[in-house]
Formats: C-alpha cells, sequence, structure tokens
C-alpha cells in the first residue's frame, strides 16, 4: 500500500461532552451515516451495562464488548475514519485524557438547553493543551432550547475561543426541521422517520431562496430565516482553516442525533475539515507519517481482568511509517526488541487480526506485562515520543493490607496497574514503595483498585482515605522547591518517575506557598519529558 495515500485518508477523532449531552447517540449515528450500521446495538448495550460499579466491573470482564468498542473504525468517503471511544463515566476521565493523546481532532457535543458544562470544559482544556483542532455539534434542537445566537456566544466566551457557523438550524423543538449551509445556501429538510432514528432520515435539498422553502416555512417564517442569516454573514467571527487547524476557531453545527438530523453535515465536516495524521515530536527532531520508519505510541492499556493470565491489550498509535503484523519493533524504554505477532484491529464490532496499519490508526497489542503507558515502538533510529500527561489526582487514600504476609504482592500489584493508568502512587520520602498516597482523578478508580488487587493478586487492601484534596506538580526555579521543603506543614512526594509533587488539603494553602516561595510553579498536569 501507499504510505503516502493511506497516511493522508485518516481521520482519528474523539467526540467530547458533558455525562448525557448524547454522545452514545452521536456515535451510533455516525456508525449509521458512516454505514457500519450493525454497531448501533452493541453500544447501547454497553451504555446500559455502565450505570453502576458492579455493572462496569462486570462489563470489563465481557472484554470483548469493551476493548472492541474502544477504537470504531469505519470508511466514509474514501476516508478512513477512527473513531477512539472515550468512556462514558466522569470517574474514568483520566482514560478520556489520555485518548485525547492519541486523535488528531475532536467533535465537541453540547446539549442546546445548557451549553457548556463543567467536563466539557474541562475536556476542551486538555484538547486546547494539545491545540487540537475541536468540531462543536450543537445537539437536542429537537427540544426547546438556549437560542442559538446565545449559544454560538457564551460558547465562545466560555472556552474563549472564535466560534463560526457553518450550518444553522431552522426552527427549534417541534419546529426543527432542518439546516442551512451557510457558505452556499444550501438547505437541507428532513423527514421525521422511526422513533430514535434508527434508519437515516429521509432529506430534500432547497436552497434558502427557494419558493418551495418558502411555502414550506410559511411566509413570515421564511423571512426571519433570510434576515438571520444575513445577520450571521455580516456579524460572525471570521473563518480561517489556518486558525481551526491550531485550535483557535472551531465550526459549529446544529442538529439532533435522536432524530438523526443534522448528523450527515458533521460527518462531512470530520471528513473535509478535521486534518489527517500529523507529525509529532520526538526526542530526536519529529516524525513525520510519510516517514518510512515505523513508529506508535502507547496511550491506553487494557487488562482482561482475567485473574489466570495476566495479559492486557495495549492501545498503540500509529505516528509514522507502516505497520505489517510480526514486524520487529524496538521498545525505546528498554531498548529490548518485540516482535508484534498477534495485533489486533477494529473494524465495527469485530476484532480481527491486523495484517496492515497506516499513520493515524490504532493497533490493540497483546501485552504480557512489558509495556506502559506513554512507551514508544518503533525501527530505525532510537525515537521517545513525548510522555502521556498525567493529570492531578482529587482524591487520595493509603492503603491498609489485611494480611501482612502479601506485602510483597500489593507492591508488584500497585506498580503494575499504575502503568496501566489505573491508579497513580506518590512515595514519601522515607515511606517504603509498598506504602505509597494513592491519587485518583475518580473515585471509581479506588473501587477498581481494590476489585483489580484482589482477583489478580489476592491482595485484600484496605483503602483509607487521606486527609489531602489536591496534588500538584512542583516547577519552576530550584528555589521554590527548596522553600517547600523547609516546611514542615507540606508534604512533598515523588511521582513515579521521581518528580516532586506537593499535596495539600485546601488548594489555599497552594496558593500561599505560590506567594512566599521564591520562583515556584505548580502545575496540574504532569510536565512533559521523553
Ligand atoms: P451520553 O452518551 O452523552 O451520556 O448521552 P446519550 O447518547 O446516552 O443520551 C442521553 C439522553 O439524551 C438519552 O435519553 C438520549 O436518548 C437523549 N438524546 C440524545 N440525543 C438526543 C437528541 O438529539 N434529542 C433528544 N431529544 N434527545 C437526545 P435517555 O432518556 O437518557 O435514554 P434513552 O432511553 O432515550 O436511550
Amino acid at each position: 500500500m501507499n504510505l503516502v495515500t493511506e497516511a493522508e485518508r485518516r481521520r482519528t477523532f474523539a467526540i467530547i461532552s458533558h455525562p448525557d449531552a448524547g454522545k452514545t447517540t452521536l456515535t451510533e449515528k455516525l456508525l449509521l451515516y458512516g454505514g457500519a450500521l450493525h454497531m448501533a446495538g452493541a453500544i447501547k448495550a454497553r451504555k446500559a451495562a455502565r450505570h453502576a460499579v458492579s455493572d462496569w466491573m462486570e462489563m470489563e470482564r465481557e472484554k470483548g464488548i469493551s476493548i472492541t468498542s474502544s477504537v470504531l473504525q469505519f470508511d466514509y468517503q474514501g476516508r478512513r475514519m477512527n473513531l477512539l471511544d472515550t468512556p462514558g463515566h466522569a470517574d474514568f476521565s483520566e482514560d478520556t485524557y489520555r485518548t485525547l493523546a492519541a486523535v488528531d481532532s475532536a467533535v465537541m457535543l453540547v446539549d442546546n438547553a445548557k451549553g457548556v458544562e463543567p467536563r466539557t470544559l474541562r475536556l476542551f482544556e486538555v484538547c486546547r493543551m494539545r491545540k487540537l483542532p475541536v468540531l462543536t455539534f450543537v445537539n437536542k434542537m429537537d427540544r426547546p432550547g438556549l437560542d442559538p445566537l446565545d449559544l454560538l456566544d457564551s460558547v465562545s466566551k466560555s472556552l474563549n475561543i472564535r466560534t463560526v457557523p457553518f450550518n444553522w438550524p431552522i426552527g427549534m423543538g417541534r419546529d426543527f426541521v432542518g439546516v442551512v449551509q451557510l457558505k452556499t445556501g444550501t438547505v437541507t429538510v428532513y423527514e421525521r422517520g422511526a422513533p430514535g432514528g434508527t434508519e437515516i432520515a429521509e432529506e430534500r435539498i432547497l436552497h434558502v431562496e427557494d419558493d418551495a422553502l418558502a411555502e414550506a416555512l410559511g411566509a413570515s417564517r421564511h423571512e426571519e430565516l433570510l434576515e438571520e442569516i444575513e445577520l450571521l454573514r455580516e456579524a460572525g467571527d471570521d473563518w480561517s482553516i489556518e486558525d481551526f487547524l491550531a485550535g483557535e476557531v472551531t465550526p459549529f453545527f446544529f442538529g439532533s442525533a435522536m432524530t438523526n438530523f443534522g448528523v450527515r453535515p458533521i460527518l462531512d465536516a470530520v471528513s473535509e475539515l478535521a486534518p489527517g495524521p500529523k507529525p509529532r515530536v520526538t526526542s530526536a527532531g519529529q516524525r513525520t507519517p510519510t516517514d518510512p520508519d515505523f513508529s506508535g505510541f502507547i496511550f491506553k492499556i487494557q487488562a482482561n481482568m482475567n485473574p489466570r493470565h495476566r495479559d492486557r491489550i495495549a492501545f498503540m498509535r500509529v505516528v509514522s511509517g507502516q505497520f505489517e503484523r510480526g514486524m520487529d519493533v524496538e521498545l525505546a524504554r528498554t531498548g529490548r526488541t518485540l516482535r508484534l505477532a498477534k495485533p489486533h484491529t477494529f473494524m465495527a464490532d469485530e476484532r480481527s487480526i491486523v495484517e496492515y496499519a497506516a499513520p493515524g490508526d490504532i493497533v490493540g497489542l497483546y501485552d504480557p506485562g512489558e509495556l506502559r503507558l506513554g512507551d514508544t515502538l518503533s525501527t530505525g533510529d532510537t525515537v521517545r515520543f513525548q510522555g502521556i500527561p498525567r493529570f492531578a489526582p482529587e482524591h487520595f487514600a493509603r492503603i491498609r493490607l489485611k494480611d501482612p504476609t502479601r506485602r510483597k504482592h500489593l507492591q508488584t500489584g500497585l506498580q503494575q496497574l499504575s502503568q496501566e493508568g489505573t491508579i497513580q502512587l506518590f512515595i514519601r520520602e522515607g515511606l517504603g514503595p509498598a506504602d505509597p498516597y494513592l491519587g485518583a482523578v475518580g473515585l471509581l478508580q479506588f473501587e477498581v483498585l481494590k476489585e483489580r488487587l484482589l482477583n489478580e493478586y489476592r491482595v485484600k487492601a484496605e483503602l483509607v482515605p487521606s486527609e489531602f484534596t489536591t496534588a500538584r506538580w512542583v516547577g519552576g526555579k530550584p528555589e521554590g522547591l527548596a522553600w517547600l521543603k523547609g516546611r514542615s506543614d507540606f508534604v512533598l512526594v515523588a511521582d513515579r518517575d521521581e518528580r516532586p509533587v506537593v499535596l495539600s488539603e485546601s488548594p489555599w494553602k497552594l496558593d500561599y506557598a505560590l506567594s512566599q516561595a521564591p520562583g515556584l510553579e505548580l502545575y496540574d498536569v504532569s510536565p512533559l519529558d521523553h
């Protein structure tokens, strides 16, 4: 296969949203319009299974479903789309942050009645950090919501990004009949189909000036629409593809994932506007997708949760070159050579052995425990991609071991599970590695840790909540760190890369440190390194 054409046709993206904005529904509809129809049921079933912790555990055990749905691959308009799924539960947001390191663009889903919600904001910040292009889809237009102009304005203000509508809704709630493409004036009027929009909606294509549209809407509504469009054309922010690619402007699309109205335009936009794979920074310059040397990095590790086999699946994003089954690659961290003999790909709801993958694709590798999050695999010169950032935990705990003879197993378990990103470990000077502070972004991570320690390492552990609520990586001038070290009221720990982290019971205390310590800087995201 031709590397250049294969790389160019990849579109690797994720959907970011607050729970209930309609991510599952939109994902299904993208697959419906992308021709991978049979996925619809699987995703719904998974959603139904993720309400309680126990259900979540059950679901993870049924590894088939959760693994195959992690990456949805389908072809659309000659492009190969890789839609990376992100966990629905807010407590697993760290997983989502990591997934965003593996995509080239994101679709931000906004509920038309709610605007930007807290989780959307946090995820958007992660996109901004990576300068990721973001397309916005305003969902649930079939329900009454905020005025579209106010929505544009509020998204722009709360996210500090320019917003440019690409299409505009005709009506809202029960009166929502279609969308106008603002650049061309083309109107798509939809027919409401079966409940839930299980089939592609019938479309009628008109022009905004057409008499037929005036007739369908009534003269006064049509007049209002024309005026609105006029206003948008005059008052809107400027569009530039360069600014979009730099993450400084977001195109807006309106629709209703449930009824399928406006689904095709957002899919078209991902296919046409969103970028293909980009070069990525390594320890030795950039790797460009079309570089003949293969490279990729691990952004997600998923355990099988089978106590008898400690095998897990490591998800690798291909960055450059072509991946072929059975190839030998170097694991940069250890210098060892690995043969990728049983790699998997994900096409719709089937997991199959992958023979070939191009930049932008995701390959699932069986991992006997050798790989870690952020690892680089490559051929040619040894390179290392920037690590995957870790996010400051918001919950902390200590471990109490029920049976002290299991201490060694506990230590192994904690090490391995932290390498998979289940939990973050912080070690305090003077305390051994078996007595770390545990940090989690979401409380459920602790439940998962307990369950996995028990199932996979036969360690019964009790978690004791800690008084800390905030962690920050320490940076800036060495004097700042020295200041913290000299104080008995600040707790300094080291993360697994031995970077200093300060723990605190209140953000206020950290503000105090920042105001007093010379040259101190504190980060809520771990610094990137090689
Ligand atoms: P999530 O993955 O982002 O959490 O959201 P999900 O798709 O599950 O959607 C959350 C709820 O919003 C669901 O209703 C879903 O049907 C509804 N929804 C999604 N898109 C639209 C839309 O375009 N219009 C309207 N009116 N509703 C939409 P539910 O009652 O929680 O579940 P269900 O019984 O309908 O599946």
